[in-house]
Protein backbone atom coordinates (compact mmCIF):
# COMPACT_ATOMS: atom_id res chain seq x y z
CA UNK A 1 0.00 0.00 0.00
CA UNK A 2 2.34 2.29 1.52
CA UNK A 3 4.66 1.73 -2.16
CA UNK A 4 1.96 2.13 -4.28
CA UNK A 5 1.18 5.38 -2.52
CA UNK A 6 4.79 6.71 -3.38
CA UNK A 7 4.58 5.04 -6.94
CA UNK A 8 1.43 7.34 -7.42
CA UNK A 9 2.95 10.17 -5.96
CA UNK A 10 6.23 10.03 -7.85
CA UNK A 11 4.09 9.44 -10.81
CA UNK A 12 2.28 12.62 -10.22
CA UNK A 13 5.43 14.83 -9.90
CA UNK A 14 7.06 13.57 -12.82
CA UNK A 15 3.59 14.75 -14.59
CA UNK A 16 3.97 18.18 -12.82
CA UNK A 17 7.29 18.65 -14.09
CA UNK A 18 6.21 17.96 -17.51
CA UNK A 19 3.42 20.12 -17.67
CA UNK A 20 5.80 22.85 -16.52
CA UNK A 21 8.34 21.96 -19.20
CA UNK A 22 6.02 22.93 -21.50
CA UNK A 23 4.76 25.94 -19.98
CA UNK A 24 8.53 27.20 -19.93
CA UNK A 25 8.61 27.16 -23.39
CA UNK A 26 5.55 29.38 -24.09
CA UNK A 27 7.62 32.11 -22.47
CA UNK A 28 11.84 33.57 -22.80
CA UNK A 29 13.99 31.07 -23.03
CA UNK A 30 17.56 32.04 -21.87
CA UNK A 31 19.60 31.61 -25.61
CA UNK A 32 22.74 30.77 -23.51
CA UNK A 33 23.12 29.10 -20.41
CA UNK A 34 26.27 28.45 -18.45
CA UNK A 35 26.42 25.92 -15.62
CA UNK A 36 29.19 25.48 -12.90
CA UNK A 37 28.61 21.98 -12.31
CA UNK A 38 29.82 21.89 -8.23
CA UNK A 39 28.44 19.27 -5.79
CA UNK A 40 30.16 15.70 -7.20
CA UNK A 41 32.63 15.13 -4.26
CA UNK A 42 29.94 16.08 -1.47
CA UNK A 43 27.57 13.73 -3.52
CA UNK A 44 29.78 11.06 -2.99
CA UNK A 45 31.07 11.30 0.16
CA UNK A 46 27.22 11.35 1.24
CA UNK A 47 27.85 7.95 -0.07
CA UNK A 48 31.11 7.05 1.37
CA UNK A 49 32.05 6.36 -2.49
CA UNK A 50 35.26 8.12 -3.79
CA UNK A 51 35.08 11.65 -4.89
CA UNK A 52 35.62 10.10 -8.61
CA UNK A 53 32.52 8.31 -8.12
CA UNK A 54 30.67 11.69 -7.82
CA UNK A 55 32.34 13.27 -11.10
CA UNK A 56 31.24 9.62 -12.55
CA UNK A 57 27.29 10.60 -11.78
CA UNK A 58 27.77 14.32 -12.89
CA UNK A 59 28.85 13.53 -16.34
CA UNK A 60 25.38 11.60 -16.66
CA UNK A 61 23.75 14.71 -15.59
CA UNK A 62 25.52 16.29 -17.97
CA UNK A 63 23.70 14.05 -20.48
CA UNK A 64 20.57 14.49 -19.67
CA UNK A 65 20.93 18.42 -19.12
CA UNK A 66 22.15 18.36 -22.57
CA UNK A 67 18.94 16.65 -23.58
CA UNK A 68 16.53 18.92 -21.83
CA UNK A 69 18.23 22.25 -23.39
CA UNK A 70 17.63 20.85 -27.01
CA UNK A 71 14.43 19.92 -26.06
CA UNK A 72 13.44 23.75 -24.30
CA UNK A 73 15.56 25.53 -27.29
CA UNK A 74 18.18 27.35 -25.47
CA UNK A 75 20.49 27.66 -28.40
CA UNK A 76 24.25 27.37 -26.22
CA UNK A 77 24.60 25.39 -23.42
CA UNK A 78 28.25 26.30 -21.42
CA UNK A 79 29.61 23.82 -18.92
CA UNK A 80 32.19 24.41 -16.55
CA UNK A 81 34.01 21.16 -16.30
CA UNK A 82 37.58 21.56 -15.49
CA UNK A 83 39.58 25.32 -14.24
CA UNK A 84 42.52 26.01 -14.16
CA UNK A 85 42.62 25.65 -10.83
CA UNK A 86 41.35 21.79 -10.93
CA UNK A 87 45.29 21.06 -11.74
CA UNK A 88 46.06 21.40 -8.05
CA UNK A 89 43.85 18.35 -7.13
CA UNK A 90 44.91 15.06 -6.54
CA UNK A 91 46.83 13.67 -9.26
CA UNK A 92 44.02 10.75 -9.47
CA UNK A 93 41.23 12.90 -9.29
CA UNK A 94 42.65 14.89 -12.03
CA UNK A 95 43.43 12.06 -14.44
CA UNK A 96 40.28 10.55 -13.13
CA UNK A 97 38.98 14.10 -14.62
CA UNK A 98 40.48 14.07 -17.77
CA UNK A 99 39.32 10.81 -18.44
CA UNK A 100 35.83 11.67 -18.59
CA UNK A 101 35.05 13.63 -21.69
CA UNK A 102 36.39 10.58 -23.57
CA UNK A 103 33.94 8.31 -21.93
CA UNK A 104 31.41 10.76 -22.27
CA UNK A 105 32.11 10.99 -25.75
CA UNK A 106 32.99 8.42 -26.77
CA UNK A 107 29.28 6.57 -25.13
CA UNK A 108 27.26 10.07 -26.67
CA UNK A 109 28.87 10.65 -29.85
CA UNK A 110 26.57 9.24 -31.71
CA UNK A 111 23.58 10.50 -29.80
CA UNK A 112 24.70 13.93 -29.80
CA UNK A 113 25.46 13.93 -33.96
CA UNK A 114 21.62 12.42 -33.73
CA UNK A 115 20.24 15.35 -31.64
CA UNK A 116 21.96 18.15 -33.77
CA UNK A 117 24.12 19.23 -30.98
CA UNK A 118 27.39 21.03 -32.17
CA UNK A 119 30.22 20.25 -29.39
CA UNK A 120 32.37 22.90 -28.49
CA UNK A 121 35.62 23.73 -26.25
CA UNK A 122 36.84 26.58 -24.59
CA UNK A 123 39.78 26.45 -22.63
CA UNK A 124 43.29 25.94 -22.85
CA UNK A 125 43.49 22.98 -24.98
CA UNK A 126 47.82 22.71 -25.14
CA UNK A 127 48.10 21.79 -21.28
CA UNK A 128 45.26 19.03 -21.79
CA UNK A 129 46.64 14.84 -22.19
CA UNK A 130 46.68 14.25 -25.85
CA UNK A 131 43.99 11.87 -25.02
CA UNK A 132 41.57 14.13 -23.56
CA UNK A 133 42.63 16.76 -26.49
CA UNK A 134 41.85 13.80 -29.17
CA UNK A 135 38.68 13.08 -27.94
CA UNK A 136 37.39 16.67 -28.01
CA UNK A 137 38.84 17.64 -31.24
CA UNK A 138 37.25 14.57 -32.42
CA UNK A 139 33.86 15.19 -31.42
CA UNK A 140 34.28 19.16 -32.49
CA UNK A 141 34.93 18.11 -36.29
CA UNK A 142 32.63 15.75 -36.29
CA UNK A 143 29.75 17.99 -35.02
CA UNK A 144 30.66 20.81 -37.21
CA UNK A 145 28.09 20.97 -39.55
CA UNK A 146 25.31 20.28 -37.10
CA UNK A 147 23.32 23.69 -36.58
CA UNK A 148 21.52 22.71 -33.21
CA UNK A 149 22.51 23.11 -29.40
CA UNK A 150 25.94 24.14 -29.08
CA UNK A 151 27.39 22.31 -26.11
CA UNK A 152 30.10 24.38 -24.64
CA UNK A 153 33.16 22.72 -22.64
CA UNK A 154 34.80 24.51 -20.23
CA UNK A 155 38.14 22.58 -20.06
CA UNK A 156 41.02 23.55 -18.57
CA UNK A 157 39.37 27.20 -18.67
CA UNK A 158 40.24 30.28 -16.52
CA UNK A 159 38.29 33.87 -16.96
CA UNK A 160 41.55 35.67 -15.80
CA UNK A 161 43.85 33.80 -17.90
CA UNK A 162 41.59 34.42 -20.76
CA UNK A 163 41.23 38.51 -19.79
CA UNK A 164 45.24 38.34 -20.28
CA UNK A 165 45.64 36.19 -22.92
CA UNK A 166 42.94 38.63 -24.90
CA UNK A 167 45.16 41.77 -23.71
CA UNK A 168 47.82 40.59 -24.93
CA UNK A 169 46.46 40.02 -28.41
CA UNK A 170 44.84 43.23 -27.76
CA UNK A 171 48.40 45.06 -27.46
CA UNK A 172 49.73 43.25 -30.35
CA UNK A 173 47.46 43.97 -33.30
CA UNK A 174 47.56 47.57 -31.54
CA UNK A 175 50.91 47.33 -32.44
CA UNK A 176 51.30 46.15 -35.74
CA UNK A 177 48.33 48.25 -36.31
CA UNK A 178 45.52 46.02 -37.19
CA UNK A 179 43.55 47.42 -34.28
CA UNK A 180 43.80 51.32 -33.14
CA UNK A 181 43.86 52.44 -29.83
CA UNK A 182 40.64 54.38 -30.56
CA UNK A 183 38.32 51.62 -31.79
CA UNK A 184 39.16 49.28 -28.46
CA UNK A 185 35.97 49.16 -26.61
CA UNK A 186 33.39 46.05 -24.69
CA UNK A 187 32.41 44.99 -28.69
CA UNK A 188 36.01 44.99 -29.90
CA UNK A 189 37.70 43.57 -26.49
CA UNK A 190 34.72 40.70 -26.86
CA UNK A 191 36.14 39.35 -29.98
CA UNK A 192 39.49 38.60 -28.66
CA UNK A 193 37.70 36.51 -25.83
CA UNK A 194 37.44 32.52 -26.14
CA UNK A 195 33.37 33.43 -26.72
CA UNK A 196 33.94 35.86 -29.90
CA UNK A 197 31.23 34.15 -31.65
CA UNK A 198 28.66 33.62 -28.97
CA UNK A 199 26.58 36.00 -27.11
CA UNK A 200 27.01 36.10 -23.41
CA UNK A 201 24.96 33.80 -21.11
CA UNK A 202 21.25 35.14 -19.88
CA UNK A 203 21.73 32.60 -16.87
CA UNK A 204 24.00 31.08 -15.09
CA UNK A 205 23.53 28.20 -12.54
CA UNK A 206 25.85 26.83 -9.47
CA UNK A 207 24.74 23.85 -7.83
CA UNK A 208 25.13 22.84 -4.53
CA UNK A 209 24.91 25.79 -2.07
CA UNK A 210 28.48 27.70 -3.32
CA UNK A 211 27.41 31.26 -4.00
CA UNK A 212 30.72 32.71 -5.97
CA UNK A 213 31.95 32.88 -9.50
CA UNK A 214 35.28 30.55 -9.20
CA UNK A 215 36.55 32.52 -12.00
CA UNK A 216 33.99 31.73 -14.63
CA UNK A 217 33.35 33.86 -17.63
CA UNK A 218 33.80 36.85 -15.40
CA UNK A 219 33.50 39.48 -18.49
CA UNK A 220 31.09 37.53 -20.02
CA UNK A 221 28.47 37.11 -16.65
CA UNK A 222 28.30 40.88 -16.22
CA UNK A 223 24.61 41.38 -16.77
CA UNK A 224 23.60 37.60 -16.14
CA UNK A 225 21.02 36.77 -14.21
CA UNK A 226 22.84 33.85 -11.23
CA UNK A 227 20.34 31.41 -10.07
CA UNK A 228 21.93 29.28 -7.22
CA UNK A 229 21.01 25.68 -5.38
CA UNK A 230 21.79 23.86 -2.51
CA UNK A 231 21.00 20.61 -5.26
CA UNK A 232 24.64 18.63 -5.72
CA UNK A 233 25.12 18.65 -9.41
CA UNK A 234 24.79 14.63 -9.60
CA UNK A 235 21.31 15.35 -8.02
CA UNK A 236 20.64 18.09 -10.69
CA UNK A 237 17.30 17.12 -12.58
CA UNK A 238 14.91 17.89 -14.68
CA UNK A 239 12.64 19.90 -11.59
CA UNK A 240 15.76 22.13 -10.82
CA UNK A 241 16.73 23.33 -14.31
CA UNK A 242 12.53 23.90 -14.84
CA UNK A 243 12.94 26.05 -11.22
CA UNK A 244 15.89 27.96 -12.41
CA UNK A 245 14.18 28.81 -15.90
CA UNK A 246 10.93 29.80 -14.14
CA UNK A 247 12.85 31.98 -11.96
CA UNK A 248 14.81 33.69 -14.79
CA UNK A 249 11.19 34.06 -16.57
CA UNK A 250 10.21 35.91 -13.74
CA UNK A 251 13.39 38.46 -13.79
CA UNK A 252 13.21 41.87 -15.51
CA UNK A 253 16.54 42.37 -17.28
CA UNK A 254 17.26 45.93 -17.14
CA UNK A 255 21.12 45.84 -18.21
CA UNK A 256 21.59 48.99 -16.26
CA UNK A 257 18.35 50.89 -17.82
CA UNK A 258 15.04 51.08 -16.92
CA UNK A 259 12.14 48.87 -17.54
CA UNK A 260 10.22 50.21 -20.60
CA UNK A 261 7.21 51.04 -17.91
CA UNK A 262 9.68 53.00 -15.71
CA UNK A 263 11.37 55.59 -18.78
C1 LIG B 1 33.11 20.31 -9.00
O1 LIG B 1 32.68 19.46 -7.97
C2 LIG B 1 33.13 19.57 -10.24
C3 LIG B 1 34.23 19.41 -11.02
C4 LIG B 1 35.53 20.01 -10.75
C5 LIG B 1 34.17 18.58 -12.23
C6 LIG B 1 32.89 18.67 -12.98
C7 LIG B 1 32.81 17.59 -13.96
C8 LIG B 1 31.70 16.91 -14.26
C9 LIG B 1 30.38 17.21 -13.69
C10 LIG B 1 31.73 15.85 -15.26
C11 LIG B 1 32.09 16.44 -16.57
C12 LIG B 1 31.69 15.65 -17.67
C13 LIG B 1 32.18 15.79 -18.89
C14 LIG B 1 31.47 15.12 -19.97
C15 LIG B 1 33.38 16.56 -19.21
P1 LIG B 1 33.66 19.18 -6.76
O2 LIG B 1 34.47 18.01 -7.08
O3 LIG B 1 34.43 20.42 -6.46
O4 LIG B 1 32.64 18.88 -5.63
P2 LIG B 1 32.82 19.23 -4.08
O5 LIG B 1 32.84 20.73 -3.97
O6 LIG B 1 31.61 18.64 -3.46
O7 LIG B 1 34.09 18.60 -3.62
Amino acid sequence: MLNKLKQWKRRQVSEDADERFQELKKHRIPEHLAIIMDGNGRWAKKRALPRVAGHHEGMKVVRRVTKLANQLGIKTLTLYAFSTENWKRPKMEVEYLMKLPEEFLGTFLPELIEENVQVRMMGYEEALPSHTANAVKKAIHKTKENDGLILNFALNYGSRFEIIEAMKDVLKDVQNGILEESHLNEETFSQYLMTKDLPDPDLLIRTSGEIRLSNFMLWQLAYSEFWFTDVLWPDFNKEQLIEAIEAFQGRSRRFGGLQSEES
